[in-house]
């Protein structure tokens, strides 16, 4: 097994629902599940920036599959990196909403509150992606 990380980001061809993020999701996590797959979505202001990890050739077919759902287009590669251990293991598919501190988030690694990337470094983007997850620090009790 030969163990890959991709990135990529995309952005919706109409509006979708939350109906229709969940039909997405289910789906992802059935499919991920017997693929060996896991991950991260990440859904913002009509813009997905998703991480897959997994073995190379479940990758590959599966990142074709969703380049050509027509839910999406410019669907842009961010990069693809060989890895020794995955960070989202926990997860067939970890599901990231749009909330204010998603999108405060986005704005500390992007610059913007979309979801943009420019030339940044996958491992940047699974950063950001790995803050998104992480639990709110509460605050202290007195
Ligand atoms: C943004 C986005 C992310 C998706 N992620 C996954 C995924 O992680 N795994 C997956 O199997 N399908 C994913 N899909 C769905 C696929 O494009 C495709 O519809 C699905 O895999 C077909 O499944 P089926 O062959 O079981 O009908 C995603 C679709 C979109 C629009």
């Amino acid at each position: 097994m030969q163990l890959y990380r991709l990135a990529y980001n995309s952005t919706v061809t109409t509006p979708l629902t939350k109906a229709d993020l969940k039909q997405i999701l289910a789906t992802s996590v059935i499919n991920n599940q017997r693929a060996g797959l896991t991950g991260a979505l990440c859904f913002s202001r009509g813009a997905f920036l998703q991480i897959l990890e997994g073995d190379r050739y479940p990758l590959n077919a599966t990142f074709q599959k969703i380049s050509r759902d027509s839910r999406h287009k410019d669907v842009h590669l961010i990069g693809l990196a060989p890895t020794q251990s995955r960070l989202f293991g926990n997860w067939s598919m970890a599901f990231v909403d749009d909330t204010r501190d998603t999108r405060a988030i986005i704005m500390k690694y992007c610059g913007t509150d979309r979801l943009m990337f420019g030339y940044m470094p996958l491992d940047e983007v699974v950063a950001l992606v790995q803050d998104m997850l992480s639990p709110k620090p509460t605050a202290l009790r007195k």
